[in-house]
């Protein structure tokens, strides 16, 4: 499969068989940090939950609940990984001598959070990655609680969650579900901007 055939196809799973091996995940997850990273900070931490840290952590997130009741068949994912982003290792790399000066050596400086951008592509080359093995993933966010949840599992408060990925076999009965299989694709028009906001790209 070509690239461009990987992001076509790629699409939510919410209903998994399971089986994936969570040493395979760890091998992804070392592609998947193969992402742009301002300055090369490096902050992206990937936390690998399977079997019975799963389990919990559907417990814990108040995310296995949710599903329950509107896509069980996302609890059969073999494993959760979540994507971490730690906005300290960009205030100590932007106070290096090659980069200091900016007013960006504490966090608050930045008007767009560089460790947030850098997480979210390495948890699109996941994403990714799992679509060229034709595995299934979902990609949601913690929304109950998420910091009572990361601090169960030990992740400093400095520390936050871009969104937590699920990943396992494709069940052959997923069909494309969610806001992706309601709303239509916003026309080309629409969101390319040829020079200044508002010229799509063939007006
Ligand atoms: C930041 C973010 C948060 C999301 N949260 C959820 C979620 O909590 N539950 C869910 O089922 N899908 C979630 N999604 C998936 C989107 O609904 C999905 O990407 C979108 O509808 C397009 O569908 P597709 O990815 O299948 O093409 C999330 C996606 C993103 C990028």
């Amino acid at each position: 499969m070509s690239l461009a055939d990987v992001l076509r196809r790629r699409r939510m799973t919410r209903r998994f068989a399971g089986a994936v091996s969570v040493d395979w995940i760890v091998e992804q997850c070392d592609v998947a940090r193969r992402a742009p990273s301002a300055g090369y900070a490096q902050g992206t931490h990937f936390l690998i939950l399977g079997g019975e840290r799963l389990a919990r952590f559907w417990e814990t997130s108040g995310a296995g609940e949710w599903f329950a009741q509107r896509q069980p068949g996302v609890l059969d994912a073999s494993a959760v990984v979540l994507v971490l982003a730690d906005r300290t290792a960009y205030e100590a790399r932007y106070s290096q001598a090659d980069k200091a000066g900016h007013g960006l050596e504490q966090a608050s400086g930045w008007s767009v959070p560089y460790w947030l951008t850098d997480a979210a592509m390495a948890a699109q080359n996941l994403l990714l990655l799992v679509e060229e093995a034709r595995l299934g993933a979902l990609y949601f966010g913690l929304f109950v609680e998420p910091r009572r949840t990361l601090a169960s599992l030990g992740v400093p408060d400095h520390v936050d969650c871009v969104g937590a990925v699920a990943i396992g076999e494709r069940h052959a009965d997923d069909r494309p579900s969610g806001s992706g299989a309601r709303l239509a694709r916003r026309p080309l028009v629409e969101v390319t901007h040829l020079g200044s906001w508002g010229r799509g790209s063939n007006s």
